[in-house]
């Protein structure tokens, strides 16, 4: 049975880091990454308009996880744990089928400090074992080098790639899906 829908929220931790819930308190920060170019270059969603949205947006995720629909974690360092520094997690779980999607995305000042990477290691393990996931799939902007690179160096093998796959900002662009699959399964 695929599990995503946990009595208490799975807070996780690694050598460095606290991965949490997010809190309404994350909304500056969490404003701050999804309207930053740079952090969103590859991330073809529009951007949030002001903090109601956000905080909305952060609700929907805490409900979402409440309904066992996404599990998203604040990325935070350990003697800081207050203070976002990133996101990561599942969503478009696909029950049927034990899938769901990885999203991730760091402030750019700790980037290439393998902290993502820290994360990631983490939460495919939670998602292998704790969730019970066949699949963890990855949708990638084809254009989005580092992330890319990041999912191959932790195993993930490229599905396919889809031609004018979604519509965004007046364009069809494509996209390159990433799958790993439980290697305990
Ligand atoms: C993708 C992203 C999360 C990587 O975060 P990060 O913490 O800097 O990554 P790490 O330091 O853990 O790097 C892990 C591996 O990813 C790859 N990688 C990360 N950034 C890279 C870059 N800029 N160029 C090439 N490879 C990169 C490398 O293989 C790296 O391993 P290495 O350092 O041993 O070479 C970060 O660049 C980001 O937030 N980008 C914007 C948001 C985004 O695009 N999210 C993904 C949407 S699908």
């Amino acid at each position: 049975m695929l599990t995503l829908n946990f009595t208490k929220f799975p807070n996780l931790e690694t050598e460095r880091l606290i991965l949490r819930e997010h809190k309404l308190s994350d909304a500056d920060i969490l404003f701050a990454m999804r309207t930053n170019e740079t952090v969103m270059k590859y991330i073809d969603r529009e951007r949030p308009k002001d903090l109601l949205e956000i905080k909305t947006f952060i609700t929907a995720f805490n409900e979402g996880f409440e309904k066992g629909d996404n599990l998203a974690w604040v990325i935070a360092l350990k003697e800081n744990p207050e203070h976002m520094i990133g996101s990561i997690g599942y969503w478009r779980t696909d029950y049927a089928n034990h899938r769901a999607e990885i999203g991730y995305m760091l402030d750019p000042n700790y980037w290439r400090k393998g902290i993502t990477a820290e994360a990631l290691i983490k939460t495919i393990a939670f998602g292998f074992e704790e969730m019970n996931l066949h699949t963890i799939k990855a949708n990638i902007n084809t254009g989005n080098n580092a992330s890319r690179k990041m999912l191959v160096k932790h195993g993930f093998v490229k599905e396919a790639y889809f031609k004018q796959d979604y519509y965004f900002r007046g364009q069809f662009l494509d996209s390159e899906i990433y799958r790993l699959l439980n290697p305990n399964h």
